[in-house]
């Protein structure tokens, strides 16, 4: 029998739900446009992610910023519970697309860090390789799981690679609340201030750990 909720924590949760979805949205239609135009378009003048006559680094980081965007949106969706019982054709084929392109935007990062670097050099290189790293082996995590049919293995990977699949928002948002509240402490454009150096791990690892306790406590 269905459980009786209160229709205050019902409003709350869909108030909480629309209110994440603004930003994801928002940084995803960004990550979207900016890879479709880096895509088509020279942008030397405009930024130093694109190479002027570079296609494979031009290729590989503007196809990630494209994918990236795709799965920021489609990731979150896996979550619902009525489409993957209801129609569940649907999830697996969202998360076939989910999976690919987490691999294609893992390996579009790490073949723009190994052929330019990121702006900030070699620490900010290590964190963003580990990030990709990372995102690679939950990508190929959850698809192995969901073939061998172990839901549970494949759930928890499936959500250490939705939170991975955030972290370039959480990166960002990270930014906007510091320079709001300290107006750029400790950070500059080059990215190589001590809050900058923080930040090359700090995007993904502290929720990643978060993740590890929330499911440990969970599931016995
Ligand atoms: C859903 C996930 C991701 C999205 C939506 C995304 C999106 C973007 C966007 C929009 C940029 C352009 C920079 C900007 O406008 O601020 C960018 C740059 C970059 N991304 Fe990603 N990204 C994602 C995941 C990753 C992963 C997993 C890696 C690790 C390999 C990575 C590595 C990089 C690197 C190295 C740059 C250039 C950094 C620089 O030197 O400025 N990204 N990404």
């Amino acid at each position: 029998m269905d459980q009786w909720v209160p229709r205050w924590m019902v409003l709350a949760k869909y108030l909480g739900v629309a209110l994440l979805a603004v930003p994801v949205l928002a940084f995803a239609a960004y990550s979207l446009r900016f890879g479709l135009r880096g895509l088509g378009t020279d942008l030397s003048e405009e930024t130093y992610i694109y190479t002027p006559d570079g296609p494979i680094s031009n290729g590989a980081i503007f196809m990630h910023m494209l994918l990236g965007g795709l799965i920021m949106v489609l990731a979150p969706l896996q979550l619902i519970a009525r489409v993957r019982t209801d129609y569940p054709q649907v999830h697996r084929v969202a998360g076939r697309v989910v999976v690919m392109s987490s691999i294609a935007v893992a390996l579009g990062g790490l073949l723009y860090i190994a052929s330019r670097g990121t702006i900030a050099g070699s620490l900010m290189d290590i964190g963003f390789a580990l990030y990709g790293a990372l995102m690679l082996g939950a990508a190929v995590q959850t698809v192995r799981f969901a073939r061998a049919s172990d839901a549970a293995r494949h759930r928890n990977w499936a959500l250490r690679l939705l939170v991975l699949a955030m972290g370039s928002l959480i990166f960002r948002l990270h930014y906007v609340l510091w320079y709001i509240l300290t107006d750029g402490l400790w950070s500059n454009e080059q990215l190589t201030g001590t809050f900058d150096k923080v930040q090359y791990f700090a995007f993904y690892l502290p929720y990643l750990a978060l993740l590890e306790v929330w499911m440990r406590r969970r599931t016995p």
